[in-house]
Formats: structure tokens, C-alpha cells, sequence
């Protein structure tokens, strides 16, 4: 195989080892100041059950799901457009700062006995 072959290959390992960069919950915390008018101060929601708790949950998912409002993945009119104005780095962020938050409303399947 030759050298140019191998550089797309090359460069596709280099996307996925370059390191994610490091949440910053403060900094994340800052940021969801806008947030909160829906999905309250810590993420334990405001009583409307037509928002979302974000406290306790996986970050990942959190991030998944910011990302595809703001792509369009995910409809939603509200979220498109707060998720619109958010960087990578925001989303990282907002999703360490609200998965860090202590919840009683978020179950998962380690509470079933
Ligand atoms: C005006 C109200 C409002 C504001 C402000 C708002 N959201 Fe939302 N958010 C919603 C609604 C409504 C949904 C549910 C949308 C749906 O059905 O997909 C939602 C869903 C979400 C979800 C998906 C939750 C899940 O369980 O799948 C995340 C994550 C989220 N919002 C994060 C944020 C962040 C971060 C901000 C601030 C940058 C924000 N939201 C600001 C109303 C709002």
C-alpha cells in the first residue's frame, strides 16, 4: 500500500484519538443561566412536565441531544434555537454542569429491585 492511501486512514485516527476537550462546570454552569426560565436552577425542572429534568443525567446523552437539536436531528422549534447559539465547547459544558447536579426525579434501572 502506498503512502497516500494510508493518509485518510491516518487522519480519521487522528479525529477520534484528538482529545475531547476537558468539561468545565463552572464555566458550564454560567452558561445555563438561560437555561434555567424551563429547566430550573440545578435541572429539576420548574413543575411543567413539558420540560425536561436535566439534573443526574448522563452527560453524554445530554450532549447528544444538544447536538442534534442544534442540527436539526432532533425537532424541536424552543430547543433549536437555544442549541443554535451553543459551541462545542458550551455543549460539553452544559451537559458536565447539569449531569453534575444531584436529582431525585431521574430514575434508572439500578433503583428497580
Ligand atoms: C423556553 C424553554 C426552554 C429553555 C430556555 C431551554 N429549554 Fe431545553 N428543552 C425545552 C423543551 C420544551 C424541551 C423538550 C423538547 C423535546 O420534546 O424534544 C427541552 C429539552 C432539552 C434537552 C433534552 C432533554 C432530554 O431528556 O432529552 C436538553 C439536553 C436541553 N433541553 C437542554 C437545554 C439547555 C442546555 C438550555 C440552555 C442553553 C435549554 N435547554 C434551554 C425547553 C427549554
Amino acid at each position: 500500500m502506498n503512502k497516500t492511501a494510508l493518509l485518510p486512514a491516518a487522519a480519521l485516527l487522528l479525529a477520534f484519538t484528538s482529545a475531547a476537550p476537558a468539561a468545565d462546570i463552572e464555566a458550564g454552569k454560567a452558561k445555563s443561566v438561560v437555561c434555567q426560565a424551563c429547566h430550573g436552577a440545578d435541572g429539576n425542572g420548574i413543575g411543567d412536565p413539558q420540560y425536561p429534568f436535566l439534573a443526574g443525567q448522563y452527560a453524554d446523552y445530554l450532549e447528544k441531544a444538544l447536538r442534534d437539536y442544534r442540527s436539526g436531528e432532533r425537532n424541536n422549534p424552543i430547543m433549536l434555537g437555544f442549541a443554535s447559539t451553543l459551541s462545542d465547547a458550551d455543549i460539553v459544558n452544559l451537559a458536565a454542569f447539569f449531569a453534575s447536579q444531584s436529582t431525585t426525579k431521574l430514575r434508572d434501572l439500578q433503583d428497580v429491585k
